[in-house]
């Protein structure tokens, strides 16, 4: 895949603040990527520099091939939908979608057709007329959603352009938007904070964390999976276990874990032979068993869930788990004896 939008050490300081910190990324022709990170860690700061609203203190970025690291933002081919999705307050839904076009001297004719499509696309053919002082916050932003891709922009900027949507319309957006990306194959950079939302639409993510990316990979690359503790906590509730490396053959690791029992992990970076490691695993990957296979421990409670149980588990040595379990199947109760293992493949080693 050729890549489409280089970023390369870009960094940006407000003062003392360090905003961006030397960020890499290759996004390729047609390519989804989420930028995912907690509030404040820069993906907004990020997404200005890639528009051309802020400029780096050091670093450049390339557009197809393109030094555009300092060029105005109206000289770069790029749709963006800002976080604010600021529309034009005095102008209705459709003149701000055509808007884009009419500065770029579109016959009207012309204008008006890829207008009405463009509101077709995001349901509002029937606020085409409104202010948007006459619309909710969900439609205001698919107006802006309307308003970045009918210029047909080489690559599309999105910060945040479903946060104001209620869950039902988001999933719906969600779905609409990944359709609509890949029928018309643009380069798109999505900003979120939302997980599940970044894994559903991405090819690749970026997990940012205090201006640095941490982990860029497939959505089920960074969640099965993660590098840090940072990462592996982010997308989703993990168990994180304590150990010592016992043997090293390649990327296979057996830990040794507090209180004694052997297990399998992988690790991206071998460590050490005796060193302490620590062990990701998911809550799904989690089974509890009644029969001595596995870490002994004690079932704590059972939480019902309609689709699915949550057991919390305590290992002999006191270590906390957390299995998600199908409700059919062996049931455990609370203060149950059992034994919990998961496959080898499920378990990672992090960073701490
Ligand atoms: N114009 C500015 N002046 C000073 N500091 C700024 C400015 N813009 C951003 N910052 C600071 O830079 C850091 C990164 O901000 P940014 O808006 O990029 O975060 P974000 O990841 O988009 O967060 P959110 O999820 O809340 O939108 C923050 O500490 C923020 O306070
Ligand atoms: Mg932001």
């Amino acid at each position: 895949m050729a890549a489409d939008l280089l970023v390369q050490g870009v960094t940006r300081r407000f003062g003392e603040q360090l905003a961006v910190d030397r960020v890499d990324l290759a996004v390729g022709q047609g390519e989804f990527l989420g930028l995912l990170g907690p509030s404040g860690c820069g993906k907004t700061t990020l997404l200005r520099m890639i528009a051309g609203f802020l400029v780096p203190d050091s670093g450049r970025i390339i557009c197809a091939g393109q030094d555009i690291t300092t060029l105005p933002p109206f000289a770069r081919n790029l749709g963006v939908v800002f976080q604010n999705y600021a529309l034009f307050p005095h102008m209705t839904a459709a003149e701000n979608v055509g808007y884009g076009l009419k500065v770029r001297g579109m016959a009207r004719a012309e204008i008006v057709t890829r207008v009405k499509a463009a509101l077709d696309r995001v349901n509002l053919a029937h606020a085409a007329d409104r202010l948007p002082g006459q619309l909710s916050g969900g439609m205001q932003q698919r107006v802006a959603l309307a308003r970045a891709m009918v210029i047909e922009p080489r690559i599309l900027l999105l910060d945040e352009p479903l946060s104001a949507l209620d869950k039902n319309l988001r999933e719906e957006m969600q779905v609409e938007l990944r359709l609509l990306q890949q029928r018309v194959g643009i380069t798109t950079v999505f900003v979120t904070h939302d997980q599940e939302e970044a894994m559903t639409l991405s090819d690749r993510i970026a997990v940012m964390q205090a201006g640095r990316v941490m982990q860029l990979g497939t959505p089920e690359e960074v969640y099965r999976r993660p590098i840090s503790r940072f990462v592996a906590t982010f997308l989703g509730t993990t168990n994180l276990l304590e150990g010592k490396a016992a043997r090293v053959a390649g990327n296979t690791v057996t830990v040794a874990l507090e209180g004694g029992a052997m297990v399998e992990a992988s690790a991206p970076v071998p460590p050490t032979p005796g060193s302490p490691v620590q062990l990701a695993v998911r809550p799904e990957s989690i089974l509890l068993r009644s029969t001595p296979e596995g870490v002994p421990g004690t079932v704590e409670d059972v939480l019902f869930q309609g689709h699915r149980l949550i057991a919390l588990f305590r290992t002999d040595s006191g270590q906390e788990l957390r299995s998600y379990m199908p409700p059919s199947g062996w049931r455990p109760a609370r203060g149950d004896r059992a034994w919990a293992s998961w496959p080898a493949a499920e378990a990672g080693l992090i960073q701490a």
